[in-house]
């Protein structure tokens, strides 16, 4: 303990430069709405996936059947592919690479098709990506986050045994990927490749649950997908949803259908969320949350023209319970494609989407420019209704949490092509951020800050850490929580393999002028935390401070 304390020390005298808030009272956390910023007016392509990775950078992607972007590539570069539907030799870029502090992008370059494509950060933070549409389907693409102008995408063709579009991935305990599902596709494979003892060029397994769910408008695609504490994955999927263990290939329990036998899939385009995992608790519960969606029909209707009101309901299931059933509520206006992301408080935030209509070309109308900011904990009123964008983003937008606690949004091209004229919702190329409420400058006397995490930022399993922040108006240690997130790999509404863990708070000690340091204690388990790289928070009051990158391993 007192060699980490001396490497504590250094630190602690930024902590006398921090000006103390004396007297000054706080509103309450949501009299503000929160704050729209537009960060970029054009980045030359409609990010329908985005991925934050290690390195301050979200990756972003497109496709590429559609001809040009309004990016070109760099150094002169042209993609040739006699594969294409749209363009064999193309000189613009589908992909994006944005640096949040320098709010700059360079344009990445992507061979195939990676329409409606899956993907999943592994353990070393290099992102794997899946499949995609045409060309591109079977192929999987990797990219290495590098601290230079250097790194791109790279190809892995027909690595996939199967067609993957519009699939989810899910990291595993075990640093493995599982890809499951796609369009037609009721079987899942892992990644990186085991050996197949039976050398056949099949290494997909069934999954019933994926045919017994699908319907006309196959309203079952990209489906839920949450690795649960004990090891297995709850798999939402239209209405249904199921404990799978995905090693024994077998279905250990069905849930009740949620209330209301209305989708909630693409593309009838809710979302879902597995509410933060609480290590306080001793076995942590689970509890899943699943927003919005369309009404059945409502794809059908659409394409004749008429537009269906979205669902304006939430369901929430305790999945670690015995005998666990849906608890509804309503949100304050009804969503499809709303994006749901983890904020570093444990709230969770529903942007982006529609009042009317479906997931699809053509399908969306009555755009909800409103965020929501959901409180899972609160006993009542536990929705509040944000500041609206002044952007329209409905199919293929999409939305991730950034390390200083504001949420990026980007894209909306609801057409085959990109439409800026002629069209009710013109195709968007810009990136706007959301500051939640939180980031109010009427909490910085609040908001911790940190300065230090020992053992160079790696989280060990069931290992203590020390993590030492600054705050100028501390309370007690019952307001400070210690949480890490795996950021998203958003697209279609879901983030894939998103998951908030709060860590084991041993104590909170002063050391000396506004700084203190909370003693947690690393991931129990591998199936409460995959290995990889998380963002830790700390939150004092409710405030957050901004996120600092943990390996955990
Ligand atoms: C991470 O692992 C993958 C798969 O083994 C590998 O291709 C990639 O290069 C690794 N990335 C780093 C940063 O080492
Ligand atoms: C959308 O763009 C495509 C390709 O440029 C074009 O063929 C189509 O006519 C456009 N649609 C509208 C409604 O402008």
């Amino acid at each position: 303990m007192s060699t980490i304390m001396i490497l504590f020390i250094i630190p602690f005298t930024l902590a006398s430069l921090f000006p103390y808030f004396e007297g000054q009272t706080l509103s309450s956390p949501f009299a503000n709405k929160g704050q729209w910023n537009l960060m970029q007016a054009s980045i030359g392509i409609s990010p329908m996936h985005m991925q934050l990775l290690h390195n301050d950078k979200v990756i972003m992607f497109d496709r590429t059947d559609f001809g040009h972007s309004y990016l070109p590539l760099s150094n002169g570069r042209c993609r040739m592919d006699p594969f294409d539907t749209a363009l064999k030799l193309d000189c613009s870029a589908h992909s994006v690479l944005y640096d949040i502090p320098t709010n700059a992008f360079r344009p990445l370059m992507i061979q195939t098709d990676t329409w409606c494509s899956s993907g999943s950060v592994l353990p070393n933070g290099t992102l794997i990506q899946t499949g995609g549409y045409n060309d591109g389907e079977r192929n999987i693409r990797m990219f290495t986050p590098c601290f230079d102008e250097t790194c791109d995408w790279i190809e892995f063709p027909s690595l996939l045994s199967q067609r993957r579009w519009y699939a989810t991935n899910q990291i595993l305990p075990d640093a493995r990927v599982i890809v499951i599902g796609g369009r037609r596709q009721f079987n899942y494979e892992f990644l990186p490749k085991t050996p197949n003892p039976k050398n056949s060029p099949s290494s997909s397994i069934p999954l019933n649950f994926l045919q017994q769910t699908t319907d006309r408008s196959e309203n079952n695609l990209y489906p839920f997908v949450h690795l649960l504490p004990d090891g297995n994955l709850f798999i939402f999927a239209n209405t249904k949803s199921v404990l799978f263990d995905y090693k024994q290939n077998s279905v250990i329990k069905h849930f009740p259908p949620i209330p209301g036998e209305d989708p909630r899939n693409y593309p009838s385009s809710g979302s879902s969320v597995l509410l933060p995992l609480d290590e306080n608790l001793g076995a942590p519960e689970a509890e899943v949350v699943v927003c919005g969606g369309a009404p059945r029909g409502s794809f059908e209707s659409a394409a004749r023209g008429g537009f269906m009101k979205a669902l304006g309901t939430c369901g929430r299931i305790k999945v670690t319970d015995p005998n666990p059933s849906w608890v509804m509520e309503n949100m304050p206006m009804p969503r499809a494609m709303g994006d749901m992301l983890l904020l570093p408080n444990g709230d969770v935030v529903i942007v982006n989407g529609v009042g009317e209509g479906t997931a699809g070309w053509e399908h969306g109308r009555d755009p909800v420019l409103t965020p929501v900011i959901f409180r899972p904990s609160q006993m009542v009123n536990r929705f509040s209704v944000m500041a609206a964008a002044s952007r329209a983003r409905l199919y293929h937008s999409s939305a991730v949490l950034l390390k200083d606690g504001r949420v990026l949004v980007g894209g909306s091209n609801p057409h085959v092509f990109y439409n800026f004229t002629g069209v009710e919702y013109p195709t968007d190329f810009s990136l706007e951020a959301f500051s939640p409420p939180y980031l109010a400058p009427d909490f910085d006397p609040v908001r911790p800050t940190i300065r230090y995490i020992t053992n160079n930022n790696v989280l060990g399993y069931r290992v203590f850490c020390y993590v030492t922040f600054t705050v100028a108006n501390y309370g007690s240690a019952s307001d400070v929580s210690i949480r890490i997130v795996a950021p998203s790999f958003t697209t279609h509404s879901f983030g894939q393999n998103q998951r908030m863990v709060v860590l084991k708070l041993s104590g909170v000690t002063y050391l000396a002028g506004q700084a203190y340091y909370a003693t947690v204690v690393g991931p129990s388990t591998a199936e409460i935390a995959p290995p990889g790289y998380y963002l830790l928070f700390v939150v004092h009051k409710g405030v957050p401070s901004s996120g600092s990158w943990v390996q955990v391993m």
